[in-house]
């Protein structure tokens, strides 16, 4: 039994009619994405089209009579849903099918977050925190944090924590110990075929993981698994992830609210020039959350394999950038 002791916290999900949207919601609303602790006021934003899912949503979220909800509201507005907004879940947009990488997306996505941004700028709470988990995640944070101007930065942050998630259901299977004993993962770079899941400080049950699995796994098997997880499940179930990236954004928020478990986590926020990274691209760190902001590990040694991965992955942040900057984007 919860008892409620902070006052109200605003969160916004765009995209709400949808998939993820649908598996978030009932999560928010039992107390997973703040704490038990925490009453939430839920802002819907959808399009026109998706109106109605959002608003059939809101009925049962209505039935559910979750102790912690105090209000459900639903608008097409972006001024509307923003207003206020302490959390940003930026999930509206549209999911790539098989045969599609998720920078194929860039065009058709790109321009929901401009506007997002500016809403965000001008409405929402001074403490926004905002998770961009539409794709192309990073390059949408992106967007979306040039359109804010006032905001700090590193508030806009996008999801790899999925793929830091996938990372370590990986390493659980191929070692059988449970994720719970494992720390030290990173997923570095963009959230896409081309990020590098890194073990090479990653422990499990205590022991390097590197002690454990040999290269050949880690490069052949482990790497590219983990890097094309999306279109796996994409080609098994005929549709993207949803509960798992519903489950990956409850855990990214909670952590940057609450502290994170281990040593780190993987987010994607805007680089500072941290591992050589380009100031400003929205790329994957090993992040901890150090009272209730997100800072990325420093002093972490990479060998020359980590090194070229990470400047593949970041060279297609470059070039992303680059693209939606001719669309006029940026
Ligand atoms: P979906 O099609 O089921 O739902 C998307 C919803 O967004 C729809 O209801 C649509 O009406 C709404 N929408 C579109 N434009 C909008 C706008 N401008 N404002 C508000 N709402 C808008 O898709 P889904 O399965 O829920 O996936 C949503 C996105 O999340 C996709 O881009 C998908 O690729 C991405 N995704 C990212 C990760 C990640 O780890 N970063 C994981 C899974 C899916
Ligand atoms: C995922 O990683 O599952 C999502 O980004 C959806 C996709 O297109 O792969």
């Amino acid at each position: 039994m919860s008892t409620a002791t902070s006052s109200p916290i605003t969160v916004t999900l765009t995209g709400a009619g949808g998939q993820i949207g649908y598996a978030l919601l009932f999560r928010i609303a039992a107390g997973e994405l703040l704490g038990p602790n925490v009453t939430v006021r839920l802002k819907l934003l959808e399009i026109p089209a998706g109106i109605a899912g959002a608003e059939g949503a809101a009925l049962e979220l209505q039935d559910g009579a979750f102790p912690l909800l105090d209000s459900v509201n639903v608008t097409d507005s972006a001024a509307a849903a923003f207003d206020g907004t302490n959390v940003a879940l930026l999930v509206g947009s549209r999911p790539r099918g098989p045969g599609m990488e998720r920078a194929d997306l860039l065009a058709a996505n790109g321009a929901i977050f401009g506007p997002q941004g500016a809403a965000i700028n001008e409405h929402a709470a001074s403490d926004i925190r905002v998770v961009v988990v539409g794709n192309p995640a990073n390059t949408n944070a992106l967007i979306a944090q040039a359109h804010a101007p006032d905001v700090p930065r590193e508030r806009f942050t996008a999801l790899t924590r999925l793929d830091h998630n996938r990372a370590l259901g990986q390493l659980s299977a191929k070692l059988g110990i449970p994720v719970r004993d494992m720390d030290g993962v990173t997923i570095w770079g963009n959230h896409s075929a081309t990020q590098y899941p890194d073990v090479s400080h990653a422990t499990a049950g205590g022991t390097p993981v590197r002690d454990l699995v040999d290269d050949a796994w880690l490069a052949n098997e482990f790497i590219p698994r983990v890097a094309n997880r999306g279109a796996e499940i994409i080609e098994v179930r005929g549709s993207s992830s949803v509960g798992s990236a519903a489950s990956a954004t409850v855990d990214h928020v909670f952590d940057w609210v609450n502290g994170q478990r281990g040593r780190w986590t993987s987010v994607a926020l805007p680089s500072d020039g941290s591992y050589g990274v380009p100031e400003g691209l929205v790329s994957s760190f090993p992040a901890e959350s150090v009272d209730g902001k997100w800072r990325i590990v420093q002093g972490l040694e990479l060998n020359a394999f980590s090194t070229s991965r990470i400047a593949a992955s970041v060279a297609e942040l470059a070039t992303e950038r680059e693209q939606v900057q001719g669309l006029g984007l940026l």
